[in-house]
């Protein structure tokens, strides 16, 4: 088994195990460019686009992507087809920032939601330069099922856009993380407290999102080492080892492990001594599974070949590679990225990186 084996997902036929994972470009400036960004990397396995907001409540650097009103359709279409056209598959990744909601582009007078009135640590880069994230209200009980709508109405969007199917983030700190770990969830309802009771928010998710688009078009991203915000968990393995089983249970396209044992570099790899969640994962979970964090040509093929793991989604390296898949399978060299236009911005760094 390598890279290039093929591979099933749901009803698709994958020709490889190569995944362009989710990336936020804010290129909405310029929506004619989005739909050729993602088509020049069709030939990935499967592409998984940029987050996309559900909620007004959720909102972050300008010219970045929202699924939130039926105007956001036919843009998105336009990408789906353009993907579609060039031979491609294609996952729209949907997201809530909960607490780390910009404060300075929120409707006037309203506070971001979260779990628990429990502030990010950190800035964020608001209208007027940075600005501390904001203490945020505590959701009402009777408020989530209005969430949990909101991703149903996104995912139906997604649908009408001609998406495969849709990416539920429950990574790297935003809402569906902040409920699932317990630095960030002190609720003493029934979305608090036990591990199910914190897992109920995100399979709810997942229950609404199914009924809309059937479970086999719904994949789940979670990173359990992301901290960089102060969010945190007292025993990730008993809660991402329950997470697996139940959405095994529910028969769900994938489940998206961010886990950068790739990099070898110490500031984005799990501290030494840290528990790795990915044979936990491959326990519980009999689903596909996609690997993420600081993958390279040989860790990647060695992750595939070893049968750790059933794709692995390449992040940095598609940003300055559209050809990636191209490139890999010819050992061929990577284009450097150019650091200053990867979020914002028009074609440059965008559009322009040559292919092999
Ligand atoms: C510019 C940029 C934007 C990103 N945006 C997202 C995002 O919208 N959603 C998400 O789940 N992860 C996002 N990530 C994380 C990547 O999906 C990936 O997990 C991370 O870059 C590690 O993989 P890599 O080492 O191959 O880049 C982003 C990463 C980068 C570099």
């Amino acid at each position: 088994m390598t890279l290039f084996s093929p591979f099933k997902i749901g009803q698709m036929t994958l020709p490889n195990r190569i995944a362009m994972a989710p990336m936020t470009r804010s290129r909405w400036a310029y929506p004619d460019l989005v739909p050729r960004y993602y088509a020049a990397r069709a030939d990935a396995g499967l592409l998984i686009t940029e987050s996309t907001s559900v909620s007004p409540l959720s909102v972050s650097r300008p010219h970045s992507s929202r699924m939130d009103d039926d105007s956001w359709v036919p843009r998105w279409a336009a990408v789906a087809d353009a993907v579609h056209a060039a031979g491609g598959r294609i996952f729209q990744q949907l997201y809530h920032l909960g607490r780390k909601s910009d404060p300075t582009r929120l409707p006037a007078g309203l506070l971001p939601v979260a779990p628990s009135a429990i502030a990010a640590q950190g800035q964020i880069e608001g209208v007027n330069g940075p600005v501390d994230f904001a203490t945020p209200r505590a959701l009402e009980a009777n408020e989530i099922p209005g969430i949990v709508g909101q991703f149903a109405e996104a995912a139906r969007r997604s649908d009408a856009a001609g998406f495969d199917g849709i990416e539920l983030h429950g990574a790297n700190c935003y809402l569906i993380d902040q409920f699932l770990r317990d630095g960030a969830n002190k609720r003493t309802d029934s979305y608090g407290g036990s591990i199910a009771n914190r897992a109920r928010f995100l399979l709810e998710i997942v229950d609404a999102v199914s009924a809309v688009l059937g479970a086999d078009r719904v994949g789940v991203r979670v990173s359990p080492h992301a901290g960089g915000d102060g969010i945190s968990d007292s025993d990730p393995v008993a809660l991402y080892g329950y997470v697996a089983e139940q959405l095994n249970a529910r028969r769900i396209a994938y489940f998206h492990l961010v886990e950068a044992i790739g990099y070898g570099v110490p500031k984005r790899s799990p501290p030494p001594g840290t528990p790795l969640l990915m044979p936990v994962v491959r326990k519980a979970f009999a689903g596909p599974l996609i690997v993420a964090g600081g993958y390279t040509r040989a860790s990647g093929d060695q992750v595939i070949g070893e049968g750790r793991a059933d794709l692995v989604a390449f992040g940095e390296l598609y940003i300055a590679n559209p050809d990636l898949a191209e490139r890999l399978r010819q050992n061929a060299a990577f284009n450097e990225i150019d650091r200053p236009t990867v979020y914002g911005g028009g074609a440059k760094g965008y559009t322009d990186y040559p292919t092999v």
